[in-house]
């Protein structure tokens, strides 16, 4: 039964200092004592609120942790550069910090990267990934739509992402609502605009698009995407890939190959979405999540 779609953000907040900032996270479960935890990992330009109404599905089963990435959310706002290498780097310090183990990691876009690197330079703390709309592997721009690609493009380029991104804030104001099928609430866009105020508030959401690996760019991002991807092809862990029509990052082209090449895969189509799909169809994750889990465990 799905239920409406909450605006609300009913969990505690926690914060652990890790290197140089403080990262928010959420932790919440109803068990005694949870031996598992589901991990939740977020990308461009959300947070843990992103996860709201799926946590709910997995409170029974085990510790389920949400946090916002440095410089997203209510997480701190060091003065680094917000590469994919800072970011592996504050993420592994987190989850170093809380000594999570027994780990089924739920990533979405960004997180999916941060996650996969993880799970392949850790894989005994890792117990089953669950991922939807991210990249697996080095993107390829001819598997974007034409204006997918145009804008990528021009956030790519320092000068003319700064300006769109950091003068004009495009990402939250058209990338988010655009690739969302129904319209956010006034509450939901206060929360995922509020902790990017100003254009310094927003140089995370700057540079992530400008460190996309793109195959055949030669860039140190392409080969860690190549490398775990490799990982992600070996390991028997079990995965769970949720997809919906016509998704962005993961669309027929990619379903099928990840089919054909991961071991111990599951996978469930969620219905129709974009790229933020835990926007509209929550309901439909947070079962599909639940059912893999029960069948698995
Ligand atoms: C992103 O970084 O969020 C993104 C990249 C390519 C296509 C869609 C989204």
């Amino acid at each position: 039964m799905s239920n409406p779609i909450s605006e609300k953000f009913p969990f505690q907040s926690h914060y652990i200092g890790v290197e140089n900032t403080n990262i928010h996270f959420v932790d919440e479960t109803t068990k005694e004592k949870a031996d598992t935890v589901f991990l939740f990992v977020h990308g461009n330009p959300t947070s843990s609120y992103l996860w709201r109404n799926i946590i709910p599905y997995t409170i029974p089963y085990g510790r389920c942790i949400a946090l916002d990435l440095v410089g997203f959310g209510k997480s701190g706002k060091p003065d680094i550069e917000y590469t994919f290498q800072d970011n592996i780097k504050y993420f592994n310090s987190f989850v170093s910090k809380l000594n999570l183990t027994n780990i089924i990691l739920v990533v979405h876009d960004w997180g999916g990267a941060i996650g996969f690197n993880y799970a392949k330079y850790h894989p005994e703390n890792i117990k089953g990934i669950v991922f939807m709309e991210t990249f697996c592997k080095p993107m390829e721009w001819k598997d974007l739509d034409i204006l997918t690609r145009f804008v990528f493009k021009k956030f790519r380029d320092n000068k003319t992402g700064q300006k769109w991104n950091g003068k004009y804030n495009a990402f939250l104001r058209f990338i988010l609502p655009m690739s969302i099928n129904r319209k956010l609430t006034e509450k939901e866009k206060l929360y995922y605009f509020s902790p990017f105020k100003t254009i310094a508030d927003r140089k995370p959401i700057i540079k992530f698009p400008q460190e996309l690996p793109f195959k055949g760019e030669g860039t140190l991002n392409e080969s860690i995407a190549e490398d775990y991807f490799n990982w992600l092809k070996k390991s028997s862990i079990p995965k769970l890939l949720l997809y919906a029509n016509p998704g962005v990052q993961i669309q027929s082209k990619e379903i099928d190959l990840y089919k054909s090449v991961f071991k111990n895969l599951t996978t469930a189509f969620i219905g129709n979405g974009k790229h933020y799909i835990q926007e509209d169809q929550p309901d439909k994750i947070g079962e599909a999540i639940e059912q893999w889990y029960l069948l698995n465990w």
